[in-house]
């Protein structure tokens, strides 16, 4: 079945004839990333052609009545063997893609907010038995039933705030066993087409379980993880919280190693609550994104940056936890570095929505509205594989047919709004799924 899409207001395609990420003033270049009168045929869940809407309307649907259509509500029709699908002149924008999320938990840690304020930090919430290792006892406590029915629910509302695809992580179960339960459910969600894609994460190496001596835990990593789970073949990716108090370089370098030489994809998380020396573990690595990266030094930036390593900032995390220090995306911008911003959603960082995480870049930290979008679209989907390993991320032919119909005809509304989504429908892999059509 044929798929057109017509009555585009604005249409926020972000090609501008490159590949791959996107840095510095390009990111912001409207002229070439943006676009009006262009309609978009989707085949087989892919988009098969941009062209101006006459043009398409000729070619498909030649009988279609053109009556000036007054209503900015969506409606949808058959034609024939075509679907097509009238917009109301409502912007579109690329499906969203969440970078960074550790999907999978079971139990509330809403007490932490009060024990911060008592003055509490992080890292003494969790030696003092909260944070990660409240969670892993209650995941591990749960039912397979129970944690996918959380999948489930978070990844609805994550897909009614426009995330089409998203990575991933393990890393709340710290056993074997666990571990592969994790993902091995993630991957029933990411079979599931009315789920957006996800890209697996093994995140073993997340926090050192209270049963186990360190040693002992890294060499079980080593030893049993790393080969069970890439004999699995869920994951895809391997993740380490590098970060002091936790994995150190060295711990980190050889549980990478590892997991590189089985064939995982790398990413850290790195320079959380103090520099350690992360970002220039992930720039001699060259690993696919290096996260958080909040109390990098611009010497480390550079470094990654030279080695094509993105920065995936998470402004989720020290906005939940009351912080006033914030990832130094303009300065990313004046020099060039390739960045992305995803939500970091997780049991201390409650947040599924992108364009929330997009409002604080653009109205608090004075980020580009256009840059923010490539960000989390475009270079989102470089370093997030979409299950139908075709290229995401931009509206494109030959692109998976991923995208957001705003309740505006202007673009920048999509990184706007605070606490409920703006978007009425998002068409995921070529099927529109109504939000509110109002
Ligand atoms: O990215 N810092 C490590 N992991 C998560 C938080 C995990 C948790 O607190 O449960 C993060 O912020
Ligand atoms: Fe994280």
């Amino acid at each position: 079945m044929r798929h057109l899409v017509i009555g585009i207001g604005e249409l926020a395609h972000l090609d501008d004839g490159t590949e791959g990420l996107i840095s510095g003033e390009e990111m912001s270049n409207d002229e070439s990333l943006i676009s009006k009168g262009l309609a978009i045929l989707i085949e087989n869940n892919l988009i098969s052609k941009i062209k101006p809407e006459e043009e398409l309307i000729e070619e498909y649907i030649p009988s279609f009545n053109q009556k000036i259509e007054k209503s900015n509500k969506i409606s949808i029709t058959r034609i024939k063997n075509t679907v097509v699908t009238h917009v109301g002149r409502n912007s579109i924008i690329p499906g969203l893609i969440d970078s960074h999320t550790h999907l999978l938990w079971d139990g509330d840690r809403s007490n932490e907010v009060s024990l911060r304020m008592k003055g509490m930090s992080y890292s003494e919430i969790s030696k003092s038995g909260g944070g990660i290792t409240y969670t892993v006892n209650e995941t591990r406590k749960s039912t397979d039933e129970k944690l996918a029915k959380l999948g489930k629910e978070r990844l609805k509302e994550a897909l009614r705030n426009g995330t089409t695809a998203l990575e991933a992580k393990s890393g709340y179960g710290l056993t074997t066993e666990s571990e592969l339960k994790l993902t091995s459910i993630m991957n029933d969600l990411s079979i599931d087409e009315k789920n957006p894609s996800i890209d697996i994460t093994w995140m073993g190496a997340h926090d050192i379980p209270r049963e186990k001596h360190k040693a002992d835990y890294i060499e079980e990593l080593i030893n049993k993880q790393i080969p069970e789970i890439s004999s699995q073949g869920y994951a895809r990716n391997c993740d380490v919280f590098c970060e002091p108090g936790w994995f150190t370089i060295e711990e980190t370098e050889r549980i990478i190693d590892n997991a590189s030489k089985s064939g995982l994809s790398i990413r850290l998380h790195i320079d959380e609550f103090k520099e350690g020396g992360g970002a220039e573990l992930a720039a001699k690595k060259g690993v696919d994104t290096a996260d958080h990266a909040l109390y990098s030094n611009e010497e480390g930036r550079e470094k990654m940056s030279k080695a094509n390593v993105i920065q995936g900032f998470l402004p989720g995390a020290p906005y939940t936890m009351g912080l006033d220090k914030w990832p130094p995306i303009n300065e990313c911008i004046e020099n060039n570095q390739p960045w992305t911003i995803a939500t970091d959603f997780n049991p201390n960082c409650r947040i599924l929505s992108i364009p929330s995480i997009a409002s604080i870049c653009v109205q608090k930290l004075g980020i580009n509205p256009l840059a923010t979008l490539c960000a989390t679209t475009r270079n989102a989907g470089i370093s997030v594989v979409h299950r139908t390993e075709k290229p995401h991320g931009i509206i494109k032919e030959g692109y998976v047919a991923n995208l957001n119909i705003l309740n505006g005809e202007k673009w920048e509304g999509w990184c706007l709004q605070q606490g409920s989504s703006p978007f009425k429908a998002t068409i995921l892999e070529g099927s529109t799924v109504i939000h509110s059509n109002n």
